[in-house]
């Protein structure tokens, strides 16, 4: 049982494979988080200071008494505003008196096997044999009306553990959600450092490590989006965790729009961490008998650094949050059109692509941006998704024909919450962008965005694409998402609900993928945001893939792609080989190894040796597809951390077979280098592939691989593979 309740206690405890998560009830039916870490055995009251004596004008409840508790100091498992706990709260409601003092106790809870889906939302899912099991855990405020669910569910064969929150209006009145955090967690130390993943276009997901300090500090993000800027992701570790050892707690947001994940050091020295949807320009107005769900929140705790951590998220978002049929299935190999002619193109352009794409090896061409409206450039177009038949004569269909006729498949890109001013769209519907009276919107790549908030727009979209997907044999989609939300706001929504937008328009988008995937199951969808900003779990329940950045520079793509995997399995990262000159083929295509790889280059431009590296590439693909996918990731030297080398490695989980990576970014004086590999079964013995050398895998974690010779020149790179013999 996961998941248990000692009645004499009042104490819930909620175990993972790794962790323990314990609840208690306190006089009053306060509810407080007094245990989360590594698993035990006991049910408590452990170890946890419920009445603190250092306390700073702290007060007390009246009905308790001034006994030494205070919210102010207790470790609150939903912290809320306005009753005495003065730490960043995790709920604030606005009732029908215009105060917002939200101070919700337990009132009773319900156990049981499975996870309960979000409506409307995405979240990850139990698969049978998970022992998955789900505590909700009732709570209200006796005198707004206030109703909240605490939902948990445990993963009883992972170290995870998801959260999420719905708030019910029981009361006679409307009253305003301001601020609903998917999760608050008490810690008893400040002792942590705050990982979390920072970024720009064409330079996402870098990894930075701070300690924590007194005080509130963590990231968002205001833009409409998750964002290239901050990713929903934020680890705390402790100060001596490192990428292999010591605690590690790693929180991730399914959620595609603003967020904000937040840690306070308070006077006690103890931390409270809450993540969820940023409540700036946040608000949802809840009338009797409504509710609101907020999105779920995943929760991983490793014992074994940061690396242990990534392999949890790996495992899990696997397993239990990438779904359909490309889950599991082999996925083609593709060839993009962007990198290799941007707007450029014609049906006898592709056809040869098609036909050069088949003769090296490849399984599908994927037209890109460029093929509908009069789109010629990036001014024009978006919103009319009907086929520009000046590039493409008859539309799709001779097109595709022509590229089955090689053998190949056939995806194509849409932007579809965008609007072009310039577009026949906007032209018939020109309150249909987000925005609001009397303020002409930013533009952004000469674009405004669709209000899909709204139905009739979402509408429209659908339908168009639903034309060409239906009539025409599409084998992949590629969705892309290209600025950022100002001016935010709809037409139809009222000035009271404004705040409603960021929310309302992310759901609209889960409507729109949702029918995607639904109506279409067979196709491969790929998530893209001016490559990777959107990168996020929400995103990933809907595509089991998604362009990671727009920078194909294989030395650039090392941070880009070291950072990604900080949660985010190697099967879910794009990773093309193009024309980038900074390297030759053979380390642009080792590094877009280690993701879904493909091509972005024209096919008809590579000279006869660069074919048949490709040709190579294309074998060494097949032949470590398996591997790549369910392997274990070990980030043995990161480019964060080392200014001349990156080397990862890939371990099957049965441990039989592993493949090292490195990559010179830049020649070192003194380069004797050995690098121990990890995750090895210490008893068994490998074969050096390269070398035909057999060893122990305790030698090989233990004394190393001598590759002082490997790779030595800038943009260099070499892979070890080992099986077990
Ligand atoms: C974005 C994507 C690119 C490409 C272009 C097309 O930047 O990230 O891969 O699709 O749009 O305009």
């Amino acid at each position: 049982m996961p998941i248990v309740f000692d009645s004499e206690k009042r104490v819930f405890k909620l175990d993972t494979a790794a962790s323990s998560y314990v609840i208690e009830l306190y006089d009053e039916n306060y509810i407080l988080n007094t245990y989360y870490g590594a698993k035990i055995p006991d049910m408590g009251p452990v170890g946890r200071e419920k009445r603190r004596p250092n306390a700073s004008f702290s007060l007390a409840n009246p009905v308790i008494g001034e006994n030494g508790f205070t919210p102010d100091t207790a470790p609150m498992e939903y912290g809320c505003n306005g009753a005495a706990d003065f730490r960043i709260s995790a709920l604030a409601v606005r009732n029908a008196n215009g105060d917002s003092v939200t101070d919700i106790r337990y009132t009773g809870h319900k156990i049981y096997p499975g996870k309960p889906e979000i409506p409307g939302q995405p979240s990850t899912y139990a698969n049978p044999g998970d022992g998955a099991e789900t505590l909700e855990l009732y709570a209200a405020d006796a005198v707004t009306g206030v109703r909240v669910t605490l939902y948990y569910t445990v993963f009883s064969n992972y170290s995870v553990m998801t959260r999420r929150v719905r708030i019910e209006n029981a009361s006679e009145k409307v009253f305003e959600i301001e601020r609903a955090f998917s999760l608050c967690v008490d810690l008893p130390s400040m002792e942590y450092d705050m990982i979390t993943l920072y970024g720009r276009h064409c330079s996402e997901r870098n990894v930075e490590r701070r300690a924590l300090a007194h005080g509130v500090q963590g990231v968002e993000s205001k833009r409409g989006v998750s964002g290239h800027c901050q990713n929903p992701f934020a680890a705390l570790a402790e100060r001596n965790a490192g990428e292999e050892h010591g605690d590690v707690y790693g929180f991730n947001l399914v959620y595609s729009g603003n967020f904000s994940a937040l840690a306070e050091c308070d006077f006690n020295c103890t931390t409270r961490f809450i993540m969820g949807i940023n409540p700036v320009d946040f608000g949802w107005k809840l009338a009797p008998g409504e509710s609101f769900d907020t999105p779920e929140a995943v929760m991983v705790f490793s014992r074994e650094g940061l690396g242990g951590m990534s392999r949890i998220f790996h495992r899990f978002y696997s397993n239990n949050l990438i779904r359909g049929r490309w889950k599991t299935e082999k996925r083609p190999l593709l060839i993009n059109s962007w990198e290799a002619a941007y707007f450029d193109f014609d049906t006898e352009k592709l056809a040869a692509f098609a036909k050069e794409a088949k003769e090296l090896g490849f399984d599908m061409l994927v037209m890109d941006d460029g093929w509908f409206g009069k789109r010629n450039d990036d001014t024009t177009s978006l919103g009319d998704w009907f086929v520009n038949e000046e590039k493409l004569p008859g539309g799709l269909a001779p097109l595709i024909e022509r590229v089955n006729a090689e053998g190949l498949k056939f995806g194509i890109w849409y932007e579809p919450e965008m609007i072009s001013p310039d577009s026949e769209l906007f032209r018939a519907h020109p309150d249909w962008h987000v925005h609001v009276d009397g303020r002409e919107p930013m533009l952004g790549r000469n674009q405004y965005v669709l209000d899909v908030s709204r139905e009739d727009v979402r509408e429209n979209i659908w339908r168009q694409m639903y034309r060409v997907l239906s009539e025409n044999r599409i084998d992949y989609v590629k969705w892309d998402f290209n600025r950022n939300i100002s001016d935010a706001g709809s037409a139809i929504l009222p000035p009271d609900r404004k705040k409603e937008f960021f929310h309302r328009f992310i759901l609209g988008t889960y409507d729109l993928m949702n029918r995607l995937v639904t109506t279409f199951p067979d196709i491969l969808f790929e998530n893209c945001s001016g490559g990777g900003g959107r990168f996020d779990p929400a995103m990933l329940s809907f595509s089991p893939q998604i362009w990671t950045s727009d920078n194909t520079d294989p030395i650039d793509r090392l941070y880009i792609q070291f950072g990604t995997s900080m949660c985010y399995p190697a099967s879910t990262m794009g990773a093309h080989v193009s024309a980038c000159p900074r390297t030759g083929y053979e380390t642009k295509g080792n590094v877009a190894m280690w993701g879904t790889f493909g091509y972005e280059l024209d096919p008809r431009k590579l000279t006869e040796k660069e074919r048949g590296i490709v040709r190579a590439q294309v074998a060494e693909y097949h032949e470590t597809y398996d591997l790549i996918r369910n392997g274990d990731l070990y980030r043995l030297v990161s480019p964060f951390e080392n200014a001349y080398r990156a080397v990862w490695e890939i371990v099957s989980p049965e441990k039989d077979r592993a493949m090292l990576t490195l990559v010179t970014m830049r020649r070192e004086f003194c380069a004797n280098l050995t690098v121990k590999l990890r995750g090895l079964d210490p008893d068994r013995f490998y074969k050096n592939e390269t070398t035909g050398e057999v060893c122990s895998g305790a030698l090989l974690m233990n004394a190393g691989l001598q590759l002082s010779r490997a790779a030595e020149r800038d943009g260099e790179s070499c892979v070890v593979k080992f099986s077990a013999v």
